[in-house]
C-alpha cells in the first residue's frame, strides 16, 4: 500500500480563534484525515514574539486544542500537539536561522505589519519567526501545508530555505507545497473590509470569534460595513464589504457567487446580512458548544496533547538527527 502523504499546519494561540482562521484553515483540515497523515499544532512559541499575558496564553492554547477537536479533528486520526512540547522545533529553528538570509526575513510582510503594530517590541524572535516556521514544517517532511493566503509568503520562504539546505547537503528535506482554499482564504474584517479579520483586531465588531454566542454573531453581521448601491454582487475592488460577506456565505453554504447573486437579486442588504449571519451560526454554533464541553474535560485534553507530542517528537527527532549529522555536529 502506498504511504499516505503528509500534511501539517499550525495556528498561534495569540487570541480567540476567529471565523477567518476557521474558514481559511481549520474547516478544510477536518476532511483531510482519511487521505493524509495530518499534524496540527498550537504555535505557542511563535505567539511570544508579541508580549503575552501568561495566564491568557495557557488558556488560549487549551481552548484552541478543544476547538480543533470540536471542528472535527479527531485525535485518533490526526496528531494534535503543542509546539513547545516538542523541543526539536526550537533546535531546528536555530539551525535554519543560519540558512535564512537577513534580506529574506526583512521582506516578510507579517514582520513589517507586526513591527509597525508593536513598535516598542521589535525583538529578534519577531524577525526570525519565519525560520522557526520553516523548522515547524520541515521537521515532519510534509507534502502540503494548508494555510490562508497571508501565510503563503512564509511557506514560500520555507521552500527556499529547504532548497538551499538540500543543495548543500543532499536531499534532507521534502520541499512542501502551500495548500490554499478556493474560498475563505482571506476573510476580511466586517468593520473595515479592506483589512484581514484578525485575532488581534482592536475593533471587536470587525471580528467574529468561534466563541461568540448566536446573538453576538448576528449583531456583528447586521452591522457589517457594505456600500450604498444595495446590490449583492461580487466585486472585491469596488464592493469589498459585500464581496467579503458573499465569500463567507459561500464558504459556509457551498453556494457559488452566481447562485448567491441570483438568490438575493432585488433584495436589500438587510436580508442578505441576516442570511449570512444565519449561515455562520449554523456553521460555528455547534463547534462553540462542543468546544465548551470538551474544555471541561481536562484529563482528556491532557491525554490528547501528551500522545500528540510523543508521536510528533518521534518524527521530528528523525529529521533533526539527520540535519545534525549533515552539518557536522558530533553525535552523542
Ligand atoms: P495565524 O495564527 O495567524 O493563522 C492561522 C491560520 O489561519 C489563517 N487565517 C486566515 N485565513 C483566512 N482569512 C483570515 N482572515 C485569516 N486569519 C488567519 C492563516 O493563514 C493560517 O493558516 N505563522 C502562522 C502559524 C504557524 C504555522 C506554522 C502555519 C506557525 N508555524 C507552520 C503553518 C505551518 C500564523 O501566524 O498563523
Amino acid at each position: 500500500m502506498d504511504e499516505k502523504k503528509v500534511l501539517l499546519s499550525g495556528i498561534q494561540p495569540s487570541g480567540d480563534l476567529t471565523l477567518g482562521s476557521y474558514l481559511g484553515a481549520i474547516k478544510n483540515w477536518a476532511e483531510l484525515a482519511d487521505q493524509f497523515d495530518c499534524y496540527y499544532f498550537m504555535a505557542d512559541m511563535h505567539t511570544i514574539t508579541v508580549r503575552q499575558n501568561p495566564a491568557d496564553l495557557r488558556r488560549h492554547t487549551l481552548e484552541q486544542l478543544a476547538q480543533y477537536i470540536a471542528c472535527g479533528l479527531d485525535p485518533e486520526k490526526n496528531t494534535l500537539f503543542i509546539q513547545s512540547h516538542v523541543h526539536q522545533h526550537a533546535e531546528l529553528g536555530w539551525v535554519l536561522q543560519c540558512y535564512t538570509m537577513f534580506g529574506e526575513l526583512s521582506r516578510m510582510t507579517q514582520f513589517k505589519d507586526k513591527s509597525a503594530k508593536n513598535a516598542d517590541n521589535i525583538n529578534g524572535g519577531l524577525f526570525a519567526y519565519p525560520s522557526l516556521m520553516a523548522a515547524d514544517i520541515l521537521l515532519y517532511q510534509p507534502d502540503f501545508v494548508p494555510v490562508g493566503q497571508d501565510q503563503k509568503q512564509h511557506v514560500e520562504l520555507t521552500r527556499d530555505v529547504a532548497n538551499r539546505f538540500n543543495s548543500i547537503y543532499g536531499n534532507v528535506f521534502k520541499v512542501p507545497e502551500p495548500y490554499i482554499p478556493k474560498v475563505g482564504a482571506r476573510v476580511m474584517s466586517l468593520a473595515s473590509p479592506t483589512s484581514k479579520m484578525s485575532k488581534s483586531d482592536t475593533d471587536p465588531n470587525g471580528c467574529v470569534y468561534l466563541k461568540d454566542d448566536n446573538d453576538t454573531i448576528m449583531r456583528k453581521f447586521r452591522r457589517a460595513v457594505t456600500d450604498c448601491d444595495a446590490e449583492v454582487r461580487f466585486d472585491r475592488e469596488n464592493k469589498p464589504g459585500v464581496s467579503n460577506l458573499m465569500e463567507i456565505y459561500s464558504a459556509c453554504t457551498g453556494k457559488s457567487f452566481e447562485e448567491i447573486q441570483k438568490d438575493f437579486d432585488g433584495k436589500g442588504y438587510g436580508d442578505f446580512k441576516t442570511a449570512v449571519g444565519e449561515a455562520v451560526i449554523s456553521a460555528i454554533g455547534p463547534i462553540r458548544d462542543e468546544a465548551q464541553r470538551i474544555l471541561k474535560d481536562k484529563a482528556y485534553l491532557e491525554g490528547v496533547y501528551h500522545a500528540g507530542a510523543e508521536k510528533a517528537a518521534y518524527i521530528a527527532n528523525k529529521t533533526l538527527r539527520k540535519v545534525y549529522k549533515k552539518i557536522g555536529f558530533v553525535q552523542r
